[in-house]
């Protein structure tokens, strides 16, 4: 680091609010403060303006149906197709700019621009082809792909023709990729033969193939995109139902397919997520509402306009690439990027690489890569031109003022606000964070609610809690981007997030209250900080996975009698996955079970749920009435100062389990 350098870090590291850039504000695409008490005062019709950033078939009676909560409905009557939203409407001013930027992982070839028109067709050509494949209305389509660019050419497709996509995460296990087209009755797969890491193809459909072999259901057609360069492919012979993405477009090429209109609350798609228990939550979304929310956070929040180059790093596998990589940016007509590989690939300067090739406005983007960004050194950004970038966001989870600053500093030149966006797949879109153009930013808070977001922190009985003290954070009100249930279960939708804080027998909205199940402190100026789960659901770089989950699958290997799951803190992942476990009576705690163990997680869950360290312990530490004590296992993986144990009834397992981790 130069003097100047060191200098600047210094300042930074004094200062705890930062004003909106000058420059930034001047161009913003919201700057009137006074939008927080209109929103307010208007509530909820001031979500009226969302639905006019969207085209409508047919418009909606009412903003807000609460006659039945927590099943409320959003712009009801109303109906639209949102790949027409995405698409079609940008043709006529839009058709020749690109709606995608996608650059792949290999440095070597050539990356593919689609614009508007170009991609308007890719997509008529495959939503053709699935209805010719039997998809109809309704029928949920999986898709198990990486960042590869006929992903979102299928989500499209899909919701052109009402089917709803559930994307699987690529780097999820075959077991998982079976749970959730078991969970969905899911009948179509679209996937791909491999795609690159570290510039080594890697080979794909045969953990599809082998998640196909745990569906129990029949499965009519499995579409496979042929991403591998001539050469790099695996062999692998087609199964009768499964067949080429490019041949089906082919077979349709020219195609085009009237968009469906859609009621607003018909579901564009489902997400699973994980939760407490191991079965994954089928998170609905809906056409109007969830469209209108990710396109109108992406306006006040992202400013995009259509002429930016907006790029997210996050992978569409998850919730944020589906609202801010795909419906979001495409709603409003905008450049989105998709880049394909990792940061450090071929070298640590990869999207700094980019940044400055494709002249990217926004980076959107996780504290877990930001936190690595530091770690290597602010050298790598230093040898590119990153002025094009006008604000910078992150989200996952949070965010500290140190890895904060650095980003600021050394990505944003201390020219771009830094949007802290805190929102869950459930919520659709962006929740709590400020509006860059008008709001002070705090490093470490995420911010205040956006405007027409009623979020309180409260305490176990649901009271407010004073400035500065821990709680619950809550959401008072409704949101057109709130997921209206969990795919068939509604009574575990009321369970997961209503029960805790809500009159569930009231026919009331304001007797409803959504716990989103994380923990959060509120400062003065009504700022939260935003504090992490208090489920049993840890975040590794930015990821949740479910304690649950990962326990079943340990408990699932052979030698292994009981388990226990918690995060312990790690340096780049945010969180990292520790497990104690108690072997059964004559397995031996070796090195092989230790392996078997990793292996186990790795195949139910993915390598993102590998654990950090295996712990082999003859018990757990349980209170008298045997529930484990799981706050006492983060605190010793954590290497941590334990307090009192005595209300354990077996307290000497945890100096035993301990020195373990120590040795470790
Ligand atoms: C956490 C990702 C702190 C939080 C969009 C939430 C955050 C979970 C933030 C949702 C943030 C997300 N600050 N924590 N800015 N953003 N989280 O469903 O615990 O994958 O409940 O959605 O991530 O994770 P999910």
């Amino acid at each position: 680091m130069s003097d100047d350098d060191v200098q600047l870090e210094a300042r930074l590291a004094e200062q705890d609010v930062f004003e909106p850039p000058e420059s930034f504000v001047e161009q913003a695409n919201v700057t009137d403060e006074g939008i927080y008490e209109e929103f307010e005062e208007n509530w909820p019709e001031c979500w009226e303006g969302a639905a006019d950033l969207l085209d409508w078939d047919s418009d909606y009676d009412q903003v807000l149906d609460d006659s039945n909560p927590p099943f409320y409905e959003w712009f009801t009557g109303g109906s639209l197709n949102a790949s027409a939203n995405c698409l079609d409407r940008h043709l006529d001013e839009r058709g020749d700019e690109a709606a995608i930027e996608w650059v792949g992982e290999p440095t070597d070839e050539d990356d593919i621009t689609y614009t508007y028109e170009e991609l308007h067709r890719e997509v008529n050509e495959f939503a053709a082809a699935l209805r010719d494949q039997g998809v109809g209305e309704d029928d949920v389509v999986t898709m198990y792909m990486p960042m590869i660019p006929q992903l979102p050419i299928a989500m499209l497709a899909c919701a052109r023709i009402g089917a709803p996509h559930s994307v699987v995460f690529a780097g999820f296990s075959a077991d998982a990729l079976a749970t959730r087209m078991n969970a969905a009755d899911s009948e179509y797969l679209v996937t791909c033969d491999g795609y690159y890491r570290r510039g080594d193809p890697l080979d794909h459909l045969d953990k599809a193939n082998e998640g196909l072999a745990g569906v129990d259901h029949d499965v009519e057609t499995v579409v496979v995109a042929e991403r591998l360069r001539e050469g790099d492919g695996f062999d692998h012979d087609y199964a009768d139902n499964q067949v080429a993405f490019d041949d089906l477009q082919s077979e349709h090429a020219g195609a085009s397919v009237d968009p469906v209109s859609r009621d607003a609350e018909d579901m564009l798609f489902l997400m699973y997520t994980s939760g407490t228990t191991g079965e994954p939550k089928g998170v609905k979304h809906t056409t109007g509402g969830y469209l209108a929310w990710s396109a109108w956070t992406s306006q006040a929040v992202l400013d995009i306009k259509p002429e930016d180059t907006y790029f997210c790093s996050a992978d569409i596998g998850w919730i944020t690439g589906h609202s801010y990589i795909v419906y979001g940016p495409l709603a409003l007509g905008t450049t989105t990027m998709m880049y394909e590989g990792t940061p450090d690939y071929p070298d640590k300067d990869r999207l700094w690489e980019i940044v400055e090739e494709y002249e990217a406005t926004q980076l959107y983007t996780a504290p877990t890569a930001i936190r690595a960004f530091m770690r290597w050194g602010s050298e790598y950004p230093d040898s590119h031109d990153l002025s094009s970038l006008r604000l910078l966001g992150t989200v996952g989870e949070p965010i500290n003022p140190r890895a904060w600053k650095w980003y600021y500093q050394n990505i944003g030149d201390e020219e771009c606000p830094v949007v802290d966006t805190w929102w869950q797949t459930e919520t659709g879109g962006m929740m709590v964070t400020t509006l860059p153009g008008v709001k002070d930013m705090k490093p470490g808070s995420a911010g205040p609610p956006l405007p027409g977001v009623d979020v309180q922190i409260v305490d176990v009985d649901g009271e407010e809690v004073e400035a500065g003290r821990a709680g619950y954070l809550t959401v008072q009100k409704p949101w057109p981007g709130m997921l209206r249930t969990l795919y068939k279960n509604d009574e575990r939708f009321i369970d997961e997030y209503w029960r805790e804080y809500s009159d569930v027998d009231s026919d009331d909205p304001e007797d409803w209250v959504y716990f989103p199940e994380d923990g959060a402190k509120i400062d003065d100026d009504g700022y939260i900080t935003v504090l992490g789960r208090v489920d049993d659901v840890i975040n590794v770089s930015g990821h949740r996975l479910g304690t649950m989950e990962i326990e079943s699958a340990i408990v699932g290997v052979e030698g292994v009698a009981e388990a226990a799951v918690v995060g312990g803190d790690h340096e780049i992942k945010g969180e990292a996955v520790y497990a104690y476990v108690i072997t059964e009576d004559g397995a031996d705690e070796d090195e092989a079970l230790r392996q078997a163990i990793i292996e186990g997680v790795e195949d139910a869950i993915g390598p993102i749920a590998r654990p950090e360290a295996v712990i082999f312990t003859p018990e757990l530490p349980k209170t008298r009435s045997g529930k484990i004590m799981r706050r006492l296992l983060e605190d010793i993986a954590n290497g941590e100062d334990l307090g009192d144990t005595s209300t354990l009834r077996n307290p000497d397992v945890v100096s035993d389990i301990q020195a373990k981790v120590s040795d470790d």
